[in-house]
């Protein structure tokens, strides 16, 4: 069964309040993000700097004039010099987006495409035709204007409106009734969905590995008091694409191992279900209070050796710089890590960890930081992440005397406590059959200038031996805002492999690809990305400054870390490589 607009009342009056239609106060609208037909990550509440967000309602199937468009484009290009956005919004769920692109290109669109594939943001907004425009005040969020295409000099009279005050807010622009002009949006049925039967399965599989006693949220969905308690801002975090996190651009790359994200029927499903009042099962046990979690400290079993960081002592408030923290192994012979694993001491305030290993002939403090500049990582933590366990009978070799130094990332959390993260080694008895490697397609010389919202980046990993991919990690700090990576393989083709759309520096995801990809002598791996340097990024420690690469939190990382394993790297060839470097270092 379809629906159209009218059986979605319920829906809107939830997720949009029409406070009777008064000149003054407007509609009120939800955060949402949502991805552009280019892969782009667009977010409302991001635009709290600017005057006005224009949207029309788009289709690719949608008779449009070539004239219709070109006077749209037209009404963007008067607005140039202006704080305004202008968007077209698909939200028709063809959320196909090769015959967006496509559609795009022959009605000489430029403008971003915004792909609502649940629907959700297009119901949330209020529009139910083809051609409806909406205008809306980022600032309070809320709808200051409603035509159709057919209207844009109306349009037009709003934005000037909402745009014309020298300072201070807007005018209030009367929310004008419209009549739609073009074919009607047909919705998914929103359902009946139950909780134990529909809701539940989607919680275990998306939220309550984070989300349960002892996990790594700060809230545990232990029964469905708390799940209804904290609807509301799940259906926040779910519209805004904030949960779960670690979210990739599912259109592109490769396939990610438990890649994060709901798919479209799960999301309709729960929003649809917190928009009914989340409503329990009358009369039935709830599942939610049956699950039962492992509560082994190390989730590999026992490891075959222990470590334990120095005890770092947190003080309850305050922005901590990332400490660099050499751990002594001890090692008095190589050994072939199979996986490795951390245990943090305090979840609370370690927000993440990345293990570089310093070679025997770093000595110095400086010596042992240029391996983190170098950006070769063998492991880390961060919330959320699996421990590093390499695959396919292969391991990572600490030659003897190496040590690690450790990236430590703090944050404070109102309370001092001490920290004592615990690191588990897991070894081969025999040297494995292949090596896995680190690398890093990154950029260490830049200056992101004060306020810039999308200063660009690259970085290139030449891979000069056959090799298979693994695993990719961006690594960025507060400024971070998106990266992904593009294999060139050496006969001119390029294929993308990762893209996150939304990088957030609290997370920093290994994406382990669930086939490892082929890459032939030659491929250049490049990692693209932008850092967010304004002050409409809320993790950006102060917009006024420029920013330059450095190991300190105040500083910027770039680097596409990638684990790979080539062809022809034994244990064997790699020992005897290593061999001949420690004889060279130590003789010099
Ligand atoms: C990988 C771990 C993880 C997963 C999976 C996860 N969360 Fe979270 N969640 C967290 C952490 C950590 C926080 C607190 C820090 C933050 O907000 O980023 C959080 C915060 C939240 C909050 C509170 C936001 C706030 O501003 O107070 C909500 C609501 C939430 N999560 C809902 C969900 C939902 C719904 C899912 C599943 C669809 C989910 N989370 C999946 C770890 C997770």
């Amino acid at each position: 069964m379809k629906y159209t607009l009218s059986n979605l009342a319920l829906i809107c009056s939830l997720v949009y309040s029409f406070p009777s239609f008064s000149a003054n106060i407007s509609p009120s609208v939800s955060d949402f993000a949502l991805l552009d037909h280019q892969g782009k990550f667009h977010q409302l509440s991001y635009f709290g700097d600017q005057q006005a967000v224009v949207i029309l309602a788009q289709s690719s199937m949608a008779p449009y004039t070539q004239a219709q468009i070109r006077a749209f484009q037209g009404l963007t290009e008067r607005f140039v010099d202006q704080d305004v956005v202008f968007y077209l919004l698909n939200g028709t769920g063809e959320g196909d987006r090769g015959t967006l692109v496509k559609a795009a290109k022959s009605q000489g669109i430029s403008l971003p495409i915004l792909m609502d594939e649940t629907q959700l943001v297009t119901a949330g907004l209020g529009l139910s035709h083809i051609g409806q425009i909406v205008l809306i005040n980022p600032r309070g969020r809320h709808v200051t204007f409603r035509g159709t295409i057919d209207q844009l000099p109306e349009v037009e009279a709003a934005l000037v409106a909402m745009t014309s005050q020298q300072t201070g807010q807007p005018r209030p622009v009367p929310d004008t009734q419209h009549k739609p002009s073009g074919p009607a949006i047909t919705f998914a049925d929103p359902g009946q969905a139950t909780y134990g039967a529909d809701i539940v399965p989607i919680l275990k599989t998306h939220c309550v590995t984070c989300h349960r006693d002892g996990g790594i949220a700060p809230w545990a969905m232990s029964s469905h008091t708390m799940v209804q308690g904290w609807s509301a801002m799940m259906r926040e975090v779910l519209l805004t694409r904030r949960m779960p996190p670690g979210q990739t651009d599912p259109h592109v790359g490769k396939e990610i191992e438990d890649a994060a994200g709901l798919s479209t029927a799960e999301l309709q499903t729960l929003v649809h279900w917190i928009d009914r009042g989340a409503p329990a099962d009358a009369g039935q046990t709830d599942p939610l209070t049956q699950l039962t979690f492992s509560t082994a400290r190390f989730s590999l079993g026992e490891p075959d050796m222990t470590f334990k960081v120095p005890a770092q002592e947190i003080p309850a408030t305050g922005v901590i710089d990332y400490r660099y923290i050499p751990v002594e192994l001890n090692l008095d012979k190589d050994v072939w890590v199979r996986a490795m694993e951390f245990v943090p001491g305090d979840r609370q305030v370690l927000h993440h960890v990345i293990a570089y290993v310093s070679s025997p002939a770093d000595k110095s403090v400086r010596g042992r930081e240029t391996g983190a500049a170098r950006g070769e990582s063998v492991g880390g933590f961060a919330p959320g992440r699996q421990p590093d366990e390499f695959r396919d009978n292969s391991g990572r070799l600490l030659t003897k005397g190496s040590n690690l130094l450790l990236q430590m990332h703090y944050t404070t959390s109102g309370k001092a406590t001490v920290d004592e993260t615990e690191i588990g080694l897991y070894l081969y008895d025999e040297p494995p059959a292949y090596v896995m490697s680190g690398g890093v397609a990154g950029q260490r010389r830049f200056l992101v200038p004060p306020h810039a919202k999308e200063y660009r980046l690259q970085g290139e990993q030449l891979i000069e031996r056959d090799a298979y991919l693994y695993e990719m990690n961006p690594h960025m700090h507060f400024r971070g805002k998106y990266m992904n990576y593009t294999a060139e393989y050496p006969d001119g083709t390029r294929e993308i492999l990762l893209s996150v759309p939304k990088y957030n520096f609290n997370w920093q995801f290994n994406y382990r690809l669930k086939e490892p990809l082929f890459l032939p002598a030659g491929t250049r791996l490049i990692a693209k990305g932008a850092m967010d340097n304004s002050a409409q990024n809320p993790s950006n420690p102060d917009p006024s400054k420029p920013v330059h690469f450095g190991l300190q939190t105040k500083h910027e990382m770039f680097f596409g870390f990638t684990t790979l394993r080539y062809v022809g790297d034994t244990p064997q060839r790699i020992s005897r490589a290593n061999a001949k470097t420690h004889s060279a270092s130590s003789g010099r």
